[in-house]
C-alpha cells in the first residue's frame, strides 16, 4: 500500500469513528435502519417555517401543528405566526389507508440551512417527524437539530400493544394517552380485547343486551369507538378489535344465556382464569347470531382483519353435553380441537363475508384454516415458527407479556426472528411482527401507563429496528431519556407513582415512601396471583401498585458496585456508601408513616430488611477500611439475613438486595 492509501485509509477510519460515536449518543428510539451524522447544526428561532409538499393530508397537517407544539412546550419559543422562511420541508407523494403492508420509510436530512424531511406515503411523515422531534438537543444558549441523514423503514409491519379493556375497564382517553405514545415510538397496531368473561365493553345495537346486562354500565359507544379509531388513524395507528369467541364468552352467555353449550343463567365472572364458559358451536342459531354481530362490527371497524380469539378453550362443557357428543361423531371430529375448527371455519365464512380477514391465538391454526389468516402466537416461539412453516402469517407476542413485570432487557432480546433460526426466506416473511399485550387483571387506569411504559418502547425498537441493534445498556440509556420525552403526551408512567404514594402515606411528606419504593418491584410472573385472590373488585393502590417493573435505581446501583468491586474507585465507593445511609437511616422515617398508615404496615419488614443489608454493607465496607477481613462467623450471618431480604414480601422484590449481597461478598483486601 503507498502512503496516500495508507493516509486516506487511516483518514476514513477516523471519520468512520467520529461518525460511529456521534451516532451512538444520540437520543433515538427505536434506532434508525442508517445514520450518517454531519457536521453542523440546525438552530432553531422563532423564523421556524415548515412546507409541506404533497397531497391534501388530514394526517400531515395534524402533525405539523403538534410538532410544532410539542417543540413550543419544550423550548419555549414563540414561534412567530406566519415565518418568512420554509426552513423544514415536508415532501410525500401519497396519502395511504392503513393496513399491515403500508410503507412507513422515510429520509430526513438536517444541515445548518434546514430540515427536509422525504416519504412516499403521508404515514412515512409520521413516523420521520417523531424521530425529528426526538433529535431535539441543546446548549447554553440554543436548542437545535444535530446535521444528521437518516434513512428508516420498519423491519416488520406489525408493531402493536393489546389493551385488555374488560378486566379493568379503560376510558377512552387512556386508550388515546397510550395511542399517543405508541405513534411517538412507531408502533401501528392498538389491539382492543373487548370481550371476555369479565364482561362485554362495546355496544352492540343489534343485540343491545349484550353491553346492557354484561358491562356493569362500563363499554364505550359506536360513536366513542369511531372518534377513536379518527384519533389513531391520524397518527397512523390501526385499531384491530378482538372478540374472544368461543371462549372467555360468560358475559356473552349471561346476556344470552341460549348461546351456551349448557344452556343455562349465567353470571358475570369476577374472578380471574380459565372458565367454563363456552358457546355451542353444533347450535346454528349460534352462526346466525354471530352472523349479524360480525356484520354490525366489520362495519364499524374499518381494519382488514378482525381478531376472534380462540384461546384457552378447556373443553369441560362440551365434554359434559350429550348433544355435542352425537353431533361430533355425526361430523367425524375426532376431538376438541377439530370441534374448534370447524367453529372457526364457520365464523370465517362470516367474516370473508363482511370483508375481512381473520387473526386469532395460536390454538386457531388447523389445516383446515386457509393461509391468509393471522397466529398469534402467546404460548411459545415453536408455535409461532411452526405457524411460518406450515405456510400461515404469524405475530409473536409470548416473551412480549408486560403484564408479567418482567425487566425491558427481557422483552428487548425477545427477538421475533433471532440470529441462526432455521426459516427459509418466505418464512421469514411470513412472520409479521409482534404485540405487546397488556392484560388488565391487575392494572387500573391508574396504573395501566406504569405496566406499558416505558417497556413497551424497548418492544417497539425490537419490532422498529434492525436486528444488530441490540446493546442493552445503550437501550437503558436511551430509554431513560426517552421515558422522560413520552410524558409530554399526557402518558401518566411517572407522574402517577408520586399521586398514589401520597395517597398511601395519608398526604403527609412522601419521601420516606419515595426512597423505598425506588428499590424495589413488583414479584413477577403470575406470582401474585398465587399470594392472594385477585378479583374485578380488588383495590389497585397499594405499595405493589405504585411500584414499577424494572426501576432504573436498582440497575444503576449493580452497576456501581461492579465497577467499585472491579476498579475500587473511591468515588464510586463515596456514591455507594451514600445510597447505603440513606437506606438505612430510611427505615425510622418510613415507620412513623406506616403507624398513621395501616394500608402500609405489609412493607414495614421490607423496609427493615433494606435498613439491615445496607447497614451490613457499610459495616463490611468499614472493616475493610481499616484493612481487616471479618470473621467467618460474621459472613455466615450476613448471608443468612441477606437471603432473607431477598424474599419477597408484600407482592414486592427488593431489588437492591443482590448487588448489596454482591458487595458484601466479593469485596477484597
Ligand atoms: C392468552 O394469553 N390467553 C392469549
Amino acid at each position: 500500500m503507498d502512503r496516500i492509501r495508507i493516509v486516506s485509509l487511516f483518514f476514513f477510519i477516523v471519520l468512520f469513528l467520529t461518525a460511529s460515536i456521534k451516532a451512538s449518543s444520540l437520543n433515538l428510539m427505536p434506532m434508525p435502519v442508517k445514520i450518517k451524522p454531519q457536521d453542523g447544526r440546525f438552530i432553531i428561532s422563532r423564523e421556524l417555517g415548515i412546507e409541506i409538499q404533497g397531497p391534501y393530508s388530514p394526517r400531515v397537517l395534524l402533525a405539523k401543528r403538534r410538532f410544532l407544539h410539542r417543540l413550543a412546550g419544550r423550548t419555549g419559543i414563540f414561534f412567530k405566526l406566519n415565518p418568512e422562511s420554509t426552513s423544514i420541508k415536508i415532501v410525500y407523494k401519497k396519502n395511504i389507508k392503513l393496513s399491515p403492508i403500508m410503507d412507513e420509510s422515510y429520509t430526513l436530512l438536517i444541515n445548518q440551512s434546514g430540515i427536509i424531511l422525504k416519504a412516499n406515503t403521508d404515514i412515512g411523515i409520521l413516523r420521520g417527524i417523531e424521530t425529528l422531534l426526538q433529535l431535539l438537543s441543546s446548549d447554553g444558549k440554543h436548542y437545535y437539530f444535530p446535521a444528521v441523514e437518516i434513512t428508516d423503514y420498519p423491519r416488520f409491519p406489525w408493531r402493536g400493544l393489546l389493551i385488555d379493556v374488560v378486566r379493568h375497564f379503560m376510558p377512552i382517553e387512556v386508550l388515546k394517552r397510550n395511542i399517543d405514545a405508541m405513534a411517538a415510538v412507531k408502533m401501528n397496531v392498538l389491539h382492543l380485547h373487548l370481550s371476555d368473561d369479565q364482561g362485554f365493553r362495546i355496544e352492540c345495537k343489534i343485540y343491545p343486551r349484550l353491553h346492557l346486562f354484561a358491562s356493569d354500565g362500563d363499554y364505550y359507544t359506536h360513536e366513542q369507538i369511531k372518534d377513536l379509531i379518527r384519533y389513531a388513524d391520524l397518527r397512523g395507528i390501526r385499531i384491530v378489535p378482538e372478540f374472544d369467541i368461543p371462549g372467555h364468552t360468560t358475559s356473552w352467555l349471561v346476556a344470552y344465556p341460549s348461546l351456551a353449550a349448557i344452556p343455562r343463567p349465567y353470571k358475570m365472572e369476577r374472578t380471574y382464569g380459565v372458565k367454563n364458559s363456552v358457546m355451542d358451536p353444533t347450535n346454528k342459531l349460534v352462526y346466525k347470531f354471530l352472523e349479524r354481530f360480525f356484520k354490525e362490527m366489520a362495519k364499524l371497524f374499518p381494519d382488514p382483519y378482525i381478531h376472534i380469539g380462540g384461546d384457552e378453550v378447556n373443553g369441560v362443557q362440551w365434554k359434559s353435553s350429550k348433544k355435542i357428543a352425537k353431533f361430533m361423531k355425526k361430523h367425524h371430529l375426532k376431538d376438541f380441537h377439530q370441534l374448534q375448527a370447524y367453529f372457526n371455519l364457520k365464523v370465517l365464512k362470516i367474516l370473508e363475508k363482511n370483508h375481512k380477514k381473520m387473526i386469532g391465538w395460536d390454538e386457531i391454526l388447523h389445516p383446515d384454516m386457509p393461509k391468509d389468516i393471522v397466529i398469534q402466537s402467546w404460548r411459545g416461539k415453536k408455535f409461532l415458527y411452526n405457524a411460518a412453516k406450515r405456510g400461515y402469517y404469524t405475530i409473536l407476542s409470548n416473551g412480549y407479556y408486560i403484564d408479567l413485570a418482567q425487566p425491558t432487557d427481557f422483552h428487548y432480546l425477545n427477538d421475533p426472528i433471532p440470529e441462526g433460526v432455521e426459516l427459509s426466506p418466505e418464512e421469514r416473511k411470513r412472520i409479521l411482527g409482534g404485540e405487546a399485550t397488556m392484560w388488565s387483571e391487575i392494572v387500573s387506569p391508574e396504573t395501566i401507563d406504569s405496566r406499558i411504559w416505558p417497556r413497551t418502547a424497548a418492544i417497539a425498537e425490537r419490532l422498529w429496528s434492525p436486528g444488530t441493534v441490540k446493546d442493552v445498556s445503550d437501550m437503558y440509556r436511551r430509554l431513560k431519556i426517552i421515558t422522560q420525552q413520552m410524558e409530554e403526551l399526557g402518558i401518566t408512567h411517572i407522574k402517577n407513582q408520586d399521586m398514589m404514594l401520597r395517597r398511601l402515606a395519608r398526604y403527609r411528606d412522601i419521601t420516606p415512601l419515595k426512597i423505598f419504593i425506588q428499590t424495589v418491584a413488583p414479584v413477577q410472573n403470575y406470582e401474585r396471583h398465587k399470594s392472594r385472590t385477585y378479583t374485578v373488585f380488588s383495590p389497585l393502590t397499594r405499595v405493589v401498585d405504585a411500584a414499577v417493573p424494572d426501576p432504573p435505581l436498582p440497575r444503576e446501583f449493580e452497576s456501581m458496585v461492579a465497577d467499585y468491586l472491579s476498579t475500587g474507585d473511591r468515588a464510586i465507593e463515596n456514591r455507594i456508601i451514600n445510597y447505603l445511609i440513606l437506606w438505612k437511616d430510611n427505615h425510622n422515617s418510613l415507620k412513623e408513616l406506616i403507624e398513621i398508615s395501616p394500608v402500609l404496615k405489609e412493607i414495614e419488614p421490607l423496609s427493615e430488611n433494606l435498613s439491615i443489608i445496607s447497614a451490613l454493607a457499610l459495616e463490611r465496607i468499614s472493616i475493610k477500611e481499616r484493612g481487616q477481613t471479618p470473621d467467618p462467623r460474621w459472613i455466615e450471618r450476613a448471608k443468612r439475613t441477606l437471603e432473607k431480604a431477598k424474599k419477597p414480601v408484600a407482592e414486592l422484590e427488593l431489588l437492591v438486595a443482590e448487588p448489596i449481597e454482591k458487595l458484601i461478598l466479593s469485596i477484597t483486601q
